[in-house]
């Protein structure tokens, strides 16, 4: 495996190949969910590149940036296992410069969910997926399901400027317990686990009262209340895949997102119906 930093020798590098590129950009502390993304990109493609890089424009004033999970010498090991090519960390300084040009996300489906109490956070995201996909040009790049609404805002991205490129979603990796595999996972304290687990219960909860026949949202997301009942819910919303009011619940093509804090972590799950 090569690891490299330079923007420019990874283009060499990519440049003396004809052959399917699989692209996970990832800001590393990486864990099974990831792993499984590599896996798939493996299993797809003759060339794997894996990116770690924290990137501080997705991060809003007092949140983790500064804190969030480091683990380069484990990260590198675990890329090396799962047969990665090419392993990008940049510095901040050689992905960013001072006044540059920068991506805005679609407003109405950005600063929802996930957007509504991080403003910005969004344009952070895409301004450097837009980056890296220049620099790696995949021919596939591998998202998890479990930020839904970031992967439905790249993928808006690449079809609205008309990039070639496969965007894969990849199923939701979860512990023994059913806990969404998370970097921010690492923040909890046992306590915090056991409550934490109320979150895929409330999921489970609202797929078998779908699976039952109910149709009804605001129905389905008051059972998921009670299961939540005493935690600090942010939102619990049932949306259509492309993330648009639904009336019912539309088979195939709704998901129901929750986001909870535990102590001072913030986690997020959803579920495809
Ligand atoms: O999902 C993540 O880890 C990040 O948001 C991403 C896509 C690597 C961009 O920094």
């Amino acid at each position: 495996m090569k690891i490299i930093k330079d923007i420019q020798e990874l283009k060499q590098e990519l440049k003396l190949t004809s052959e399917s590129i699989g692209f996970v950009p990832t800001m590393g502390a990486l864990h099974e969910g990831h792993i499984s993304l590599i896996k798939q990109a493996r299993d797809e493609n003759e060339l794997v590149v894996v990116s770690i890089f924290v990137n501080p424009t997705q991060f809003l004033q007092g949140e983790d940036f500064s804190s969030y999970p480091s683990k380069d010498l484990a990260d590198t090991k675990i890329c090396e296992l799962a047969k990665v090519d090419i392993l990008f960390m940049p510095d901040t300084n050689t992905i960013y410069k001072k006044d540059e040009l920068s991506v805005k996300a679609p407003q109405k489906r950005s600063y929802i969910l996930e957007g509504f109490g991080r403003p910005g956070h969004f344009d952070g995201v895409l301004q450097i997926v837009l980056k890296l996909f220049n620099i790696v040009r995949p021919t596939n790049a591998y998202f998890g399901k479990k930020d839904a609404q970031q992967l439905s805002l790249i993928k808006q991205m690449v079809s609205d400027l008309f990039m070639d490129i496969n965007i894969i979603e990849c199923e939701i990796i979860r512990d023994d317990d059913g806990l969404a595999l998370s970097s921010r996972n690492t923040y909890l304290g046992s306590d915090e686990k056991k409550l934490a687990l109320n979150i895929v219960k409330s999921l489970r909860v609202a797929t078998q009262e779908v699976m039952t026949g109910t149709q009804d949202i605001e129905k389905i997301k008051k059972s998921m209340e009670i299961v939540l009942k005493d935690m600090d819910i942010e939102y619990i919303e049932i949306l259509s895949r492309d993330f648009k009011k639904l009336e019912n619940i539309e088979l195939k093509n709704s998901i129901i997102l929750v986001a909870i804090r535990v102590g001072t972590t913030r986690l997020i799950d959803n579920i495809w119906i």
